[in-house]
């Protein structure tokens, strides 16, 4: 049995789905029992900031894909539960453990609490998802126009359905264990790019205005906490983060190629036509 965090999120949702389709009991931690799951996929209640809603979520589980960011006890917990393995939902700022760095510093600091707790792991570290595009959809169902946050950074977007598979893999085969997966898409592309992209495959003639950095944390202030946005403008502004070179870690842990931004938005194109 494996125990899924974020379960419903844009990762989460691939790593049950490739468990599943891979014929592996999965256990999926939501907030809501009614939360929407593959059949056979059983639900179980708990929240990753409180550990003590998590004892039943344990229960005869051998690995666990754990998000970042939550307390070390968690891991103790698990571990006392008879878990073994955990696969880590990390990311490329990881890498630079800059404790000064609202993001880096989460990614690392769970990484490192990972490392002493005595389980095996594998550490994921994708970049960009490519699902992040989905942000863009208010603007596509109030017009024709999308704003580009940091217009001039290119990024190697990977298709959160490779980080799923690459999980799945890695969840089921102590082969992965100790191992650091840098996860990209195939191409490093610019926000114009998969504008350009979006508008062929949606058929609509979209246009891309990019802004400026005052315009992009005018955008941010919004709803990003002001760490977050600082992190952002660290990696981005700064340059602190390469998130433009591709990595063949999706292609050697799957044995296929990595999915492109194009595939990525043919398979999710409903989602960028419906309303919400
Ligand atoms: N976006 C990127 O480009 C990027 C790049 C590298 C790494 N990452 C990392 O990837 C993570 C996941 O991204 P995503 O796009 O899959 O996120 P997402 O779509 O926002 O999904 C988050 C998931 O986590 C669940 N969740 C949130 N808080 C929780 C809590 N306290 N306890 C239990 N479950 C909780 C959510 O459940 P509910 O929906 O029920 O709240 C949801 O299932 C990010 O948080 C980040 O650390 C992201």
């Amino acid at each position: 049995m494996f125990l899924i965090t974020g379960a419903t999120g844009n990762v989460g949702t691939e790593v049950v789905s490739a468990l599943a389709d891979a014929g592996e009991r999965v256990r999926a931690l939501v907030h809501r029992p009614d939360a929407p799951l593959p059949d056979g996929v059983e639900p179980v209640v708990g929240d990753l900031s409180e550990p003590d809603s998590l004892t039943d979520a344990f229960q005869g589980v051998q690995g666990i894909f754990l998000m970042s960011g939550y307390s070390d006890s968690i891991l103790a917990r698990a571990r006392e539960a008879g878990v073994r393995r955990v696969v880590l939902l990390s990311g490329g700022s990881a890498e630079l453990e800059d404790l000064d760095n609202a993001i880096s510093r989460y990614m690392t600091l769970t990484e490192r609490a990972v490392r002493a707790s005595g389980l095996s792991w594998t550490f994921l570290r994708p970049r960009a998802f490519m699902s992040n595009a989905l942000a863009w959809r208010p603007q596509l169902q109030a017009g024709d126009t999308v704003r580009a946050q940091f217009p001039k950074v290119r990024a190697a977007r990977v298709d959160p359905r490779d980080i799923g598979e690459v999980a799945a893999r890695a969840l089921t085969d102590e082969r992965h264990d100790g191992r650091i997966y840098n996860l990209t898409g195939p191409e490093s592309l610019l926000p114009a790019e998969l504008v350009a992209v979006l508008a062929e495959v949606l058929g609509r003639n979209l246009r891309c205005v990019e802004l400026s950095n005052d315009e992009t944390r005018a955008e941010l202030q919004q709803g990003t906490p002001p760490e977050y946005i600082d992190a952002f403008f660290n990696f981005y502004v700064d340059g602190t983060l390469d998130e433009a070179t591709i990595h063949p870690d999706v292609s050697d842990v799957t044995g296929r190629p990595a999915r492109t931004f194009r595939q990525w938005a043919e398979t999710h194109a409903a989602r960028f036509r419906s309303a919400g």
